[in-house]
């Protein structure tokens, strides 16, 4: 009998994108990181990354935010795919197309979510069967956000964020997210929280840690004590470069939202409502208040990353 050795030709993959429910920031270490305490939640809006062979590396992006995907040479996608074909002793060349629904540079890791599918997608299109912690590491090298797509629900962070565990957490969110402008940078948002703090207090800041009330409203899955405690030290430093953030947060609880938070740096404002129908209205209102480039609806938590298609085809015929 003969035995036929198959790997699909396309793989399709998809990632969500996050929210941080919780986000605190330690003192910056030494490699110019920060510690970070972080509860992570992945929410329904998900880029979908397909892989397949072809003779030089390429980048094809679709979908709403399509044109501010960055080209071939420096999307974190195809450093996705030659860290994992360094790993897995490949040399072979990719087209990754990028089909685009998580807003880019707004503080909800589509980058790291490309990254994400990009590890999963290439570990199947090459047969490489990498377990779980091994795409972690590799996650990991390429961005402290991107370790979290890939397995999604609700998770902490520490180290540098790339650091998950399990938290216990019931029930499911319904959010909003005011897509503001255009990106902030990650590390000058950083750079002005430490700026802030230096002003504000003399000693280093303390060890960060998630407080025990957001963990107590994410175990009763009550939304208004989740609203409640939502919280961002990278918030103020966020005001401080984009003030109109602020008049958006505020706008937001007047609109009726359970609570309102800058997204990781920003500058997207991510909304808490009660329910489907208030996330409605909400968005309808801050439409008519044309306070943001973009409305998006969705709910969390949703799982990690995720194979769409894998069309198996039969490739070389093996030892019989
Ligand atoms: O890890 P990533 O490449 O996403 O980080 C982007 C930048 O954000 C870093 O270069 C650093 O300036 C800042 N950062 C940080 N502390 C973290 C995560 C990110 O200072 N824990």
């Amino acid at each position: 009998m003969t035995t036929v050795s198959t790997l699909p030709e396309v793989v399709t993959v998809r990632a969500p994108a996050k929210v941080n429910l919780e986000l605190r920031v330690g003192p910056r270490r030494r490699d110019g990181y920060h510690d970070l305490a972080t509860v992570f939640q992945a929410v329904s809006l998900h880029d979908e990354v397909s892989v397949w062979r072809s003779d030089d590396w390429q980048v094809l992006a679709a979908g709403p935010y399509a044109e501010l995907v960055p080209t071939a040479g420096e999307n974190i996608a195809v450093r996705a795919a030659r860290l994992i074909a360094a790993r897995g002793e490949v040399d072979e060349a990719l087209t990754i197309r990028i089909d685009k629904d998580i807003p880019v540079a707004g503080g909800m890791a589509g980058g790291s979510a490309d990254a994400a599918a990009t590890l999963l997608a290439c570990d199947l299109l090459w047969g490489l069967d990498l377990d779980r912690d091994e795409l972690g590491e590799l996650a990991a090298e390429l961005g402290s956000d991107v370790p979290f797509p890939l397995q999604g629900g609700n998770l902490m962070g520490s180290g540098r964020g790339e650091r998950l565990t399990p938290v216990l957490a019931r029930g499911s969110f319904d959010w909003v997210f005011a897509v503001s402008g255009t990106g902030l940078s990650t590390p000058e948002v950083y750079a002005e929280a430490d700026r802030l703090r230096q002003q504000w207090r003399s000693g280093p800041p303390p060890a960060p840690r998630v407080s025990a009330r957001l963990m107590a409203a994410l175990r009763s899955g009550d939304a208004e004590a989740l609203g409640a405690a939502l919280g961002n030290d990278l918030q103020e430093a966020a005001f401080a470069l984009r003030p109109e953030l602020r008049d958006l947060c505020e706008a937001g609880i007047d609109f009726g939202a359970l609570g309102a938070i800058v997204s990781g740096s920003g500058p997207t404002v991510a909304f808490l409502t009660a329910s489907h129908e208030a996330a409605l209205d909400l968005s309808v209102s801050l439409s008519a208040a044309a306070l943001c480039r973009d409305i998006r609806r969705a709910r969390g938590p949703v799982p990690g990353a995720q194979v769409v298609a894998a069309p198996r085809t039969p490739r070389s015929p093996g030892p019989g």
